[in-house]
């Protein structure tokens, strides 16, 4: 385990969540209130804000990038065509979803529309820093053994700009946030894949990641 301790760059941000969270509340607090957030302009556009879910007590907590079309219909993380993904690829590691918490770098679905649908759009370092406030908190309160960043947003989000997912992917890292962080792709990249032997190869290498990760879980 590389014993780095990462900081993050902190930015002075006119607004941000920070001005709509509730001091020292429940996660269930926490949750109503980030449904009020206005703290970026991404709840514009966006249906409603999609906030973590899971055990509140989890000793894993995964945390994506932001919610994806499904998700903002249905107000709950993860659970489009990556959801799905991912909840396979944790089987297939042995992690219960149920016993996990599933959040998002950011609450709300940023897209552009393309004729009917809805594109997603990345969002912007502004916004992922107006948002990361939930994030803190929502780690605060579950206090899990291992965060693990499903992509780069996530793990910049986490872990600084500066943050190389191919440079860093698999290497535990400690944090003031949690004893272990670690970043390993996104699943929607293995959907991205250009063909069926390079997505099988991907979708291998992301179960091998969550086998690792469901060993310091359990260690
Ligand atoms: N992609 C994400 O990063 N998060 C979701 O909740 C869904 C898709
Ligand atoms: Fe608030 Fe985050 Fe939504 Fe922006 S994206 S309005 S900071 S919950």
């Amino acid at each position: 385990m590389a014993g780095v301790v990462q900081r993050r760059g902190r930015a002075k941000l006119e607004h941000s969540a920070a001005d709509f969270l509730p001091s020292g509340t429940s996660l269930r607090a926490l949750r109503e209130a980030a449904a009020h957030c206005r703290g970026c302009d991404l709840y514009k556009d966006a249906t409603q804000t999609v906030f973590g879910e899971g055990s509140a007590r989890a000793k894993v907590l995964f945390v994506g990038e932001q919610p994806g079309d499904s998700e903002d219909k249905e107000g709950h993380p993860f659970v489009g065509p990556a959801g799905k993904l991912l909840s396979k690829a944790l089987e297939e590691a042995g992690i219960s979803r149920s016993d996990a918490y599933v959040t998002n770098a950011v609450k709300h679905f940023k897209f552009i529309w393309r004729g009917k649908r809805r594109i997603h759009q990345k969002p912007r370092r502004i916004e992922v820093l107006a948002c990361t406030p939930w994030l803190e908190a929502e780690i605060r309160h579950v206090r899990p053994r291992v965060v693990v960043a499903l992509g780069a947003t996530a793990a910049q989000a986490l872990l600084g700009s500066s943050f190389r997912l191919t440079e860093n992917r698999r290497h535990f890292v400690e944090s003031p946030l949690a004893p272990r962080v670690i970043a390993t792709i996104h699943p929607s990249a293995i959907l991205r894949a250009p063909d069926d032997a390079a997505r099988r190869r991907e979708m291998a290498e992301f179960v091998e990641d969550l086998k690792t990760i469901a060993q310091a879980v359990a260690a």
